[in-house]
């Protein structure tokens, strides 16, 4: 095939279409709490590239919609045990995410040829859960307002420290969400874009100063916003630079990319950037022009190497303490972690571990949903463990990286950028023409800005719990709900109701963590965009309500009387997220069934009693949107459940197995 001679540039504005969506936990889509279908702000938090549609509204605690951040309902886990230490199979806490991508990935597998190149990145970023207070901060927060947080470029190049911090201080609103602090941003505004970068025939834009930042790239050539996000640290992976993200898995097409993932990736190799400083020749900037040694040292900055760490370990002040053996099984590093202030102050860092890395499952192009055999796409995150015992604040982050063979993703770089002048062609051009010997050009649908392209999805904000002492050794499976109020249309492309997983086995004393979160802000209604509005579902329009209560066999739609129970009966409450109360297994049946709205036969056993409802709806209105759950010991069986507001026999199936195995 020849390539036609070059045609005009048609810069259609590019629209986005489905592409990946986070189920386990909720993936917000940049959504918060609006009661439109489709998301206010696409630009709230990051550039996630998916339809408008998409996501879930953020959870709410109560029966009512959150107003501010503490009325939210943060999904909580509890982080894993100190399982290094004695590394004999327990001690592991397990959350199974779930997603659906929409262009295929995974590689061949016998006549299934896959039909592009593909690599999901999954990832976290985690800090001491100090509450969000007002004025500056850099707390992980969800905020209560849609806007995304401003952000003023600096006047000129050389500012004072104050001038820097009025400038934050300006742009930063406590009301508004964020999830990479406001220095990210600016050091990514100011950078230098990596210039080696293929560009393909994209006009990259330039900032003030005449030279193109790393806000500029083949994706995002006009240097559009998303919340903090940086648009060159967003486009690649590995990245060069030290970032606030931490790898959990990088599931690659195939394996034998994974050394190349796993020795690169941030959390095990360190990487270098420029730190200039302020006049008074002492206090470090966060930001610097130079993305490169040379031009840093011209500029009298200092290359510096930074480490990313999972914890610091500020017990230990010395070198020596710090890396003695402490017999727990964790690395410890003796180096400038990658935010530090201060460039002469090593710190003890507990080292994170490479990325897991396996082949990415199969899932077919052109299809939003399950993969083989009919099962979500899923991987078995194995939470982290937190040595200092801190709860932890979190987001989780999840990119998939689509790309072909038109040029080869991995030798194709500047020296292949369209250039008149030296009269280099792009491998791709903009909607080109080709002539195939046939009479007549034929137009192919080419955005050079999207062949190689990455989706974006990110979690709502999420709690890490340290274990309890009587949990330290167990492992725990989280089992929740995912999904949102509406029928098939009006959901798509986020999913219906059900259990997630919806058939989890685990070995008999291992532990079992419920819990599952709701919005009463689903309303669904418009601006639809290019679904249906509409929130068909039992009870109040707009609320998510869920409950769990045993059936006797999958294939039937009626709840087992309690006195018939085999599920309630024998299992032990390890844990219940209202430490105050004590369960008897009839009290954690009714607690299951009324959502949480009562945890005893009588009486007085739960907050919402207080407020004078003291009769639970049947369909759940005025229980919460959002249960802490219980951590449990089942006895060895297999159990089946449902939901019995949302399960609809013929319209929606909200039920799922639990199935104890003998070790
Ligand atoms: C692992 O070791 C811990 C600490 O000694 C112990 O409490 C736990 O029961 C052990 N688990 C298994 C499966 O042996
Ligand atoms: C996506 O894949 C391309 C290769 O096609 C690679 O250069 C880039 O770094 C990847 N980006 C991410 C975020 O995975
Ligand atoms: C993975 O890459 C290697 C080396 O390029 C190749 O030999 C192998 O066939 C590939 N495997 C798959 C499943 O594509
Ligand atoms: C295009 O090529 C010319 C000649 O080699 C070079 O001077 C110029 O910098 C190039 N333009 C870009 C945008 O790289
Ligand atoms: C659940 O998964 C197990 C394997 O772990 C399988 O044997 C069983 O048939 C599944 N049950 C359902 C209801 O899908
Ligand atoms: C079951 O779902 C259908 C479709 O959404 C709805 O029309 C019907 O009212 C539902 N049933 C009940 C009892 O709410
Ligand atoms: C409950 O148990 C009783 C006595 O064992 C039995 O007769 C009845 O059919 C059971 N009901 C259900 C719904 O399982
Ligand atoms: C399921 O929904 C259809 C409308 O889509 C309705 O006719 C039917 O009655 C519903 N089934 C139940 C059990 O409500």
């Amino acid at each position: 095939m020849e390539l036609a001679a070059l045609t005009v540039f048609l810069l259609i504005p590019s629209l986005t279409t489905a592409d990946l969506y986070l189920h386990i936990p909720r993936g917000s889509n940049n959504r918060l709490n609006e009661k439109s279908a489709a998301r206010t702000n696409a630009q709230r938090l990051f550039d996630s590239q998916n339809n408008n549609r998409g996501g879930y509204n953020v959870g709410d605690k109560t029966d009512a919609s959150a107003s501010e951040e503490n009325d939210q309902y943060h999904m909580t886990y509890f982080q894993s045990g100190p399982w290094q230490k004695y590394n004999n199979g327990s001690g592991k806490t397990f959350l199974n995410i779930e997603w659906t991508n929409q262009h295929g990935c995974g590689a061949d597998k016998g006549s299934d040829k896959q039909k592009q190149n593909c690599v999901l990145v999954l990832q976290y970023m985690c800090q001491d859960d100090i509450p969000r207070s007002s004025g500056l901060s850099d707390t992980l927060g969800n905020g209560v307002k849609t806007k995304s947080q401003g952000y003023t470029a600096p006047p000129s190049l050389t500012q004072s420290k104050d001038q820097y911090l009025r400038r934050r201080a300006g742009d930063f609103d406590n009301d508004l969400g964020l999830h990479e602090p406001w220095e990210w941003y600016d050091k990514c505004y100011l950078r230098e874009r990596n210039k080696g970068l293929f560009t393909a025939d994209q006009k990259l834009k330039k900032n003030s100063w005449k030279y193109s930042g790393a806000i500029y790239t083949r994706q995002n050539p006009n240097g559009k916003k998303y919340g903090y996000e940086c648009p060159e640290e967003r486009d690649y992976f590995p990245y060069w630079h030290p970032t606030p993200w931490r790898d959990i898995v990088v599931m690659s097409e195939n394996s034998s990319m994974c050394s190349h993932y796993q020795t690169k990736s941030f959390n095990v190799q360190p990487y270098s950037e420029c730190v200039e400083f302020y006049s008074d020749k002492t206090t470090r900037k966060h930001y610097s022009k130079w993305n490169n040694k040379v031009d840093c040292e011209k500029a009298e900055g200092q290359w510096t190497t930074f480490h990313s760490y999972l914890e610091k370990a500020t017990s230990y002040t010395e070198e020596k303490d710090c890396l003695k053996n402490k017999g727990d099984g964790l690395k410890y590093i003796w180096e400038l972690p990658y935010d530090a202030e201060d460039l002469q102050k090593k710190e003890c860092l507990i080292q994170l571990d490479k990325p897991h890395c396996v082949e990415s499952p199969w899932s077919r192009s052109n299809h939003l949903g399950n993969g083989r055999d009919g099962l979500p796409l899923d991987y078995k995150w194995l939470l982290p463990y937190f040595p200092s015992g801190a709860e932890k604040r979190c987001v989780f982050r999840m990119r998939y990286n689509v790309s072909t063979d038109d040029y080869d993703p991995y030798n194709t770089d500047s020296r292949h950028n369209q250039n008149a002048t030296s009269q280099v062609i792009s491998p791709v051009q903009q909607d080109p023409y080709v002539t195939i010997g046939t009479r007549g050009a034929l137009q192919l649908a080419i955005n050079t800005d999207q062949t190689g392209r990455i989706f974006q999805d990110r979690s709502h904000v999420f709690k890490l719990l340290s274990r309890p002492q009587h949990l330290k050794h167990e492992n725990i499976h989280n089992l929740n709900v995912r999904g949102k109020r509406g029928n098939i249309v009006q959901v798509y492309p986020a999913v219906e109701y059900d259990f997630a997983p919806n058939n989890l086995t685990v070995k008999e004393g291992e532990l079992i963590h419920i819990q599952w979160t709701g919005s009463n802000s689903h309303q669904n209604g418009k601006p639809a965009g290019d679904g249906q509005s509409g929130s068909d579902g039992q009870g109040k329009a707009g609320t998510d309500r869920n409950n769990l209560v045993q059936i006797n066999d999958l294939n039937t739609n009626f709840p087992t009387p309690y006195k018939n129970t085999s599920m309630w009966k024998g299992v032990e409450v390890k844990w219940f997220h209202n430490s105050d109360l004590t369960l008897s297994e009839q009290d954690l049946a009714i607690s299951m069934s009324t959502a949480g709205y009562y945890s005893c036969l009588e009486g007085n056993c739960e907050d919402s009693v207080k407020n004078g409802r003291s009769v639970v709806n049947q369909l759940l209105d005025n229980a919460p949107a959002s249960y802490g759950g219980a951590v449990l010991k089942f006895k060895l069986g297999t159990y089946h459940y449902m939901c019995t507001r949302n399960n609809n026999f013929t319209n929606r199936s909200q039920k799922g197995t639990i199935c104890i195995k003998k070790k």
